[in-house]
């Protein structure tokens, strides 16, 4: 049986010979112990890795290079929100996928060109849509109401809106059903059968450009298949809308791509870089001629941030013992949300390991980070980290039970 906190000596998140994780030259105790000191709001903390997240970013911008590949790398602003972090991608060349009006506030704040920028939703309102059309946004468009209602939106404000058609294709991505959304069942995209109204009211529209087609199946995908598939269908949708005498310009695949949780303790588990997803797709991308657009979120921040706590208090009943952290659901949602694995480990030395289960001290018996794990034995106040907590946690965070919201 695996130890839960097995360190790594090696990578932008290491652990020293005696004992302490570091990010990148940053002793992570020391920087938990300096926040204490200036406020006692100071834990729980996200911290993040600047050479990590250019790491990811390179992953894929250098297999689309490799392949000489057109294309638009947005980052979904959903998976992580921080301005800082937000600065740093559009330094590195990234464009952003925006989920709201105020992600597209905060997207032009970080400076974003807009007219690279790409807007979702299944129900977007008015004003989103307004903002969007004045700034030159993309929009893909949901379902067939949608294109009316941005229709609408461009005629009144004299725009021409660039739009792309999200397709549902019906695939099932093998993931928890809250994150399948490219299937059947699913509320996003448009159906098949839908495709030639939604054809016929764009095409007759003077205020629409109608400039590719979009599809998002899901997120935390580990099969690469299943992206071939994707790109398959969206490459037969858009011979079918070429046949309509339209020209598109963009194919958008979404993002998607999931990473190994669970890599501390199961190195075998192969899950595909960016890299290596463009590489399965690229022969498909390219003969088509279409500049390729995508949207990743979590492999490009997940693994570039830790939610850093502390030990509160140890208490044992006679089936377990439980770790009540500082930290929670409200940071750190998605064991609770999904089930979904977060590694955790101690970031100072101890000795001995035992096993426990790792909760917080909201009052909901959901608010787990780990159930049952074995750790190396902390005392109270000891800093342990989760890991892999830069996606979908501080963008996912409340203030539930009145906590401060740690972001
Ligand atoms: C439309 C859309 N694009 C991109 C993403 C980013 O997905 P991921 O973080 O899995 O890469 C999401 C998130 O689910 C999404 O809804």
């Amino acid at each position: 049986m695996p130890v839960h906190g097995r360190p790594s000596f090696t990578g932008v998140f290491h652990t020293s010979p005696d004992g302490y994780l570091f990010c990148e030259d940053l002793q992570v105790k020391t920087v938990q112990d300096e926040f204490a000191k200036a406020s006692e709001y100071g834990s729980p903390f996200f911290m993040y890795s600047k050479r990590q997240i250019g790491d990811n970013v390179r992953s894929y911008v250098e297999a689309l290079q490799r392949h000489d590949l057109p294309y638009i790398l947005g980052y979904a602003v959903k998976a992580n929100n921080n301005l800082t972090i937000l600065r740093i991608l559009r330094d590195l060349g990234c464009t952003a996928v925006l989920v709201s009006g105020n992600e597209l506030k905060l997207a032009m704040l970080a400076g974003f060109s807009t007219d690279k920028l790409v807007f979702n939703g299944n129900g977007k309102t008015q004003w989103e849509i307004e903002l969007a059309v004045t700034h030159d946004v993309m929009i893909n468009a949901d379902s067939l109401f949608d294109i009316d209602h941005i229709s609408s939106v461009a005629r009144q404000l004299g725009k021409k809106v660039k739009m792309l058609l999200r397709m549902n294709p019906d695939i099932d991505p093998e993931v928890h059903r809250y994150l399948a959304t490219g299937s059947a069942v699913s509320k996003f995209g448009i159906p098949e059968t839908d495709l030639d109204t939604a054809l016929g009211k764009a095409g007759s529209d003077d205020n629409i450009d109608l400039v590719g087609l979009h599809c998002h199946i899901g997120s935390t995908i580990t099969n690469i298949d299943v992206f071939r598939a994707t790109v398959s269908a969206m490459l037969r949708y858009n011979n079918h809308v070429q046949g309509r005498g339209f020209r598109l310009k963009y194919l958008n695949v979404g993002g998607g791509l999931g990473i190994n949780y669970r890599k501390y303790i199961q190195v075998c588990m192969c899950i595909p870089s960016g890299g290596e997803l463009i590489d399965s797709i690229a022969d498909k991308i390219k003969e088509s001629g279409l500049c390729l657009i995508l949207e990743p979120g979590r492999s490009i921040i997940a693994s570039a941030g830790i939610l850093v706590s502390k030990v509160i208090g140890i208490k044992r009943n006679e089936t377990r013992s439980f770790l009540v952290i500082d930290g929670s659901m409200t940071e750190v949602m998605r064991p609770c949300l999904y089930g979904a694995y977060h590694h955790i480990q101690l970031i100072e030395p101890t000795s001995g390991t035992r096993r426990y289960s790792v909760v917080g001290p909201v009052c909901e018996c959901g608010d787990y980070l780990a159930e049952d794990i074995e750790l190396p034995i902390p005392h109270e106040g000891c800093g342990l980290a989760i890991r892999d907590a830069g996606a979908y946690c501080a963008s996912m965070s409340s203030n539930y039970n009145m906590r401060v919201r740690t972001i």
